[in-house]
């Protein structure tokens, strides 16, 4: 493995291990926000997997909203093993320690995938879209949501290049230090970009507006310590255009690909069907 895949595991391990015990009330899962914009089901019949599962939130909501369907829930961070731990009592779902670049699965075995901000963060997105692909039935579904490289958004896309270059500095910090630095920082980023956005978006004309501002989805102080950390902690960041993505998709057999952009964060949902003909 990788030494950036090692920190990436480190980074991650920290924040779940705080989230998993800290049991933070969600509003929706991601799983349900990605579900309320796409017109055809995530959850096809028969074997799911999700990969990259984190903390595991989305894989509950599926086992118990789901429960006639099996699961397999893969990340390649040891947090997994708590999540396992935690998530015992479901019985439809099965969790696996594994790189989302090489799936320890034969092709062709499972219905419908579903990733959400995982494959961004990997050393080969591509390769990561490929093996999903050849573990995929033919016709099996893949929902995915993978970070957007904000071309057509001016605020955001010059506030992602200083995001970059201080992202630098802040990778080579020890997350018990980035992640302090985080709670210090995610109240003023939410007096700063989520209540002006909220406040925006409560007078309709310039809903568009609030739409454009970073980290315009907190509704809390401490709401965004987590997805601060996620920004400045994470080793690697791939970012996706419109069409590099519909290609990448496409390169790899997928078919009826659809690109829609999740309103409130900063990516890309992608919903595509395998074609192997
Ligand atoms: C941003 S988190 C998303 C977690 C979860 N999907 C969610 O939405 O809460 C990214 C997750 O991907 C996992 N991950 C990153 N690279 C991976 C890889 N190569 N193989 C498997 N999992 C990976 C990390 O360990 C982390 O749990």
């Amino acid at each position: 493995m990788k030494k950036i895949e090692q920190q990436t595991i480190a980074s991650y391990a920290y924040l779940w291990n705080k989230e998993i015990k800290q049991e933070r009330h969600i509003h929706k899962t991601h799983f349900e926000v990605v579900q309320s914009m796409l017109d055809s089901p995530i959850v096809q019949k028969g074997i799911g997997m999700e990969i990259g599962c984190g903390p595991g939130r989305d894989m509950e909501f599926m086992a118990r909203a789901y429960s006639e369907n099996k699961f397999i829930a893969v990340d390649f961070n040891f947090s997994i093993l708590e999540v396992a731990k935690k998530l015992r009592p479901l019985k439809n779902v099965f969790f696996v320690r594994a790189s989302a670049l090489a799936l320890p699965f034969k092709n062709g075995k499972v219905d419908f995938v579903y990733s959400f901000g995982v494959l961004h963060h990997t050393v080969d997105p591509a390769k990561g879209i490929s093996e999903i692909d050849r573990i995929l039935k033919d016709k099996g579904t893949a929902t995915l949501y993978l970070y957007e490289n904000h071309e057509d958004n001016r605020i955001k896309f010059y506030s992602l290049k200083a995001v970059t270059l201080l992202r630098r500095l802040t990778i080579q910090l020890p997350p018990r230090v980035l992640y302090s630095f985080c709670a210090v920082l995610s109240p003023f980023i939410y007096l700063l970009f989520s209540v002006p956005a909220g406040l925006l978006g409560k007078l309709g004309k310039a809903k568009g507006l609030a739409d454009k501002i970073p980290f315009n989805f907190g509704k809390h102080p401490f709401d965004l310590v987590g997805d601060l950390f996620d920004r400045f902690g994470t080793p690697i960041e791939v970012r996706y255009g419109r069409e590099e993505l519909d290609g990448t998709m496409r390169r790899e057999k997928f078919s009826n690909v659809i690109l829609k952009k999740i309103p409130d964060t900063a990516g890309w949902v992608v919903y595509a069907a395998k074609n192997s003909k």
